[in-house]
């Protein structure tokens, strides 16, 4: 969150100096691992067969179930900089002793060992990046990561063949190398193990905070409680689980789509390897067209809605894919698939990063990975056996005869897969920031009605009005406000709005407020929702988002932390937010301010600003309401709100819609 709008765009990314240095380092560690990758089949084909390629494959699958947790509370707990540059430095170092040990146990032990240190290397970076830029600029970061992780994928088949035919070149050109003869292989492990080198050397540039890690030594205790943690909170988030199990959905279709899309490719669509290799191309260009756009679309569209809406066309676009008879038509579907596919899997790494907070970033990347890799796995095994068991069919119908062979019916199977993927991933939708909202946390029926608003918009008169309304029509009630809400909280209130406390803190102010808000919600707030009143509050948790956040400087999410932890994640149901113009609201507060009524006129513009942000972001919550109207005018649209809104909470349809007669006068 914030309240930057400059114009993000991929060049202002990489004129951030941290974020170039990840970048370079992510791109070129990876052109290596893909390089690695197919040296090191080549390499283990080299001194065991294809025996070998499979073992050594599956040694790089396993770690991902065991080392994949705990590389995730080691990203959390460590350093994460040092983290990485050290699996960097131990990577490149094993990867350049492969082709001195051709023995098959070592390469096995090697690949497991290599993989692990992936494992907590990936959790690391991606849960260090919103530390490396700001909130605004994820979404662009993120497609430009995963850029950085596939783009080089295509080179890297290139760049071996040209480093096995220097490595022959060399072998009868240099003496001293004339070992390569035979191994041509060797160099091109050795280039792996240089970009390692080359990306531990970017990542010691860069500087990451280090204040919130959670140095000191790896106690087992506290590693497994770490690990519990991380996993409870996967499984219990309203928003993480749905979404990571959009994630995993997704990959078992993926893995579908490799084990059958080849066979698919020749038996029907007719276009043999080359039409499956172009296929694939397509695809990456509609992958990377999508990465590329989900920024410009993530501003009109909400993350949460793209991602699970990305997902589903996904699915519809495979089952349109596996209907077509040629290639010609299904190129453009391959695109839409790439496209669709890069979407969803920038938006959702940006949705980890914006909702999970810093100490539990790294264990839900890694849990990702682990559901991505079971997802693919199961994918890749599955789908094949099922598309041998239903067998090639021919459907007659009256009027024609519908060709079902196995890869099609199994990869329609697959579309739906990742549909309901999609499907199950908007459960998150509505648990957006409603997932605290005091009625759904068990905190029996009641409803918390907010008003908020700068100096002197008219707030307490309307919120007054309102609950006489509310009364007269039998609802029960309870009036509070911030701060001082609370015998206690009256005490901070004399402090917090004391003239002569100018030298206060803002950072100890936004405590002050918390504070205050912390016994406000224990005293007042919580027992009376639970008898199920309706609670209507002047000020609340937006308060503190939009002074001490935006008006102080503090930043959103540093002070939506606290707040939430003092709420225990209470969350009002309704916000009305009325607005006016402050230089009018100031004058109408009256001639003896209080602290911060003095706050200057800047201080509170930037407030003002800032509330119309927050309403904009969560209009699930926020209502606006124009103040510079006659008060009647405004409590009139307060109660039609109200009546829309509120549901069971509100009076009867007919009270809310036709407003009854004028009220009493309003109180000033
Ligand atoms: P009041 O005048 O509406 O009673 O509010 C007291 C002042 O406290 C008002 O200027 C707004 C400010 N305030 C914050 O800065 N942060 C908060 O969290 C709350 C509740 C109020």
């Amino acid at each position: 969150m914030t309240s930057n709008h400059e114009e993000v765009t991929f060049l202002l990314l990489l004129k951030n100096r941290n974020f170039l240095r990840l970048f370079l380092a992510q791109t070129v560690s990876s052109l290596g691992d893909w390089i690695g990758v197919i040296a090191i089949a080549v390499f283990a084909n080299r001194i065991g067969g294809n025996t070998a390629v499979g073992m050594v494959m599956t040694a790089r699958v396993l770690p991902g179930f065991i080392a994949g947790p705990i590389a995730g509370v080691i990203a959390d707990r460590w350093d994460r900089r040092k983290t990485m540059m050290t699996a960097d430095l131990i990577r490149g170092a094993v990867v350049f002793s492969l082709p001195f040990f051709p023995s098959l146990a070592y390469l096995l032990v090697a690949s497991m060992l290599l993989e692990s240190l992936t494992l907590v290397w990936g959790p690391a970076k991606d849960a260090s990046l919103p530390h490396v830029v700001p909130q605004h600029q994820l979404t662009h970061a993120n497609s430009l990561n995963l850029i950085a992780v596939y783009g080089p994928w295509p080179l890297a088949s290139l760049v071996f063949a040209l480093m096995t035919q220097l490595a022959g070149f060399l072998s009868h050109a240099v003496p001293a190398l004339e070992g390569l003869a035979g191994n041509e292989d060797s160099l091109a492990l050795w280039v792996n193990s240089l970009t390692f080198v080359f990306s531990a050397a970017m990542l010691y540039g860069i500087s990451l905070p280090a204040s919130r890690r959670r140095a000191g030594k790896l106690d087992l205790g506290e590693v497994k409680r770490d690990l519990v943690e991380g996993l409870q909170f996967i499984k219990n988030d309203r928003q993480v689980r749905p979404w990571l199990l959009g994630i995993a959905f997704t990959f078992t279709a993926a893995g579908g789509v490799f084990s059958l899309g080849i066979g698919f490719v020749d038996d029907v669509l007719g276009g043999g390897p080359q039409g499956f290799a172009f296929l694939i191309g397509f695809l990456g260009v509609g992958m990377i067209a999508g990465l590329l756009s989900v920024g410009v679309i993530s501003r009109k569209v909400q993350k949460d809605v793209m991602f699970s809406a990305s997902i589903v066309l996904l699915g519809a676009g495979l089952v349109a894919l596996a209907s077509m008879n040629s290639l010609g038509p299904a190129i453009p579907i391959a695109a839409s698939l790439g496209f669709f596919g890069g979407g969803a899997y920038s938006t959702g790494y940006s949705l980890i990063h914006e909702k999970v907070t810093d100490d539990l970033r790294g264990r839900t990347f890694s849990a990702a990975y682990t559901v991505i890799r079971i997802g693919t796995l199961v994918g890749l095994g599955l789908f094949p056996l099922f598309a041998g068991a239903i067998g090639d069919n021919t459907l007659t119908l009256p009027f024609a005869t519908l060709d079902l062979p196995g890869s099609r019916v199994t990869l329609w199977l697959a579309g739906l897969v990742a549909a309901g993927g999609g499907l199950l991933s908007m459960r998150a939708i509505n648990h957006r920031d409603g997932k605290k909202r005091s009625s759904e946390r068990g905190e029996g029926d009641g409803y918390l009605i907010v008003f908020e608003g700068g100096e002197g918009a008219g707030k307490s008169t309307q919120m007054a009005a309102f609950v006489e309304w509310l009364e007269a029509r039998g609802a029960d009630v309870v009036t509070t406000r911030e701060p001082g809400g609370t015998e206690i909280g009256m005490r901070i209130r004399d402090v917090l709005l004391d003239k002569g406390a100018s030298e206060m803190d803002p950072r100890a102010e936004a405590l002050l407020y918390a504070a205050d808000r912390a016994q406000h919600v224990a005293e007042v707030i919580k027992p009376a929702l639970a008898k199920g009143k309706v609670v209507v509050s002047d000020r609340f948790i937006d308060s503190s988002l939009a002074y001490q956040g935006v008006g102080r400087g503090l930043g959103l999410d540093e002070i939506y932390e606290i707040s939430e932890w003092a709420t225990e994640g209470l969350m009002p149901d309704l916000v009305f937010f009325l607005n006016l113009d402050p230089s009018t609201g100031l004058e109408r507060a009256g001639n003896d301010p209080d602290r911060l009524e003095s706050a200057g006129e800047d201080f509170h513009q930037r407030v003002s600003a800032a509330y119309l942000d927050l309403a904009n972001r969560f209009p699930e919550r926020f209502v606006v309401l124009d103040a510079s109207r006659s008060k009647e005018d405004v409590h009139k649209e307060i109660l039609r709100v109200y009546g829309d809104r509120a549901g069971k909470h509100a009076p009867p349809a007919t009270f809310a819609r036709d407003l009854g007669p004028p009220g009493p006068p309003m109180p000033r």
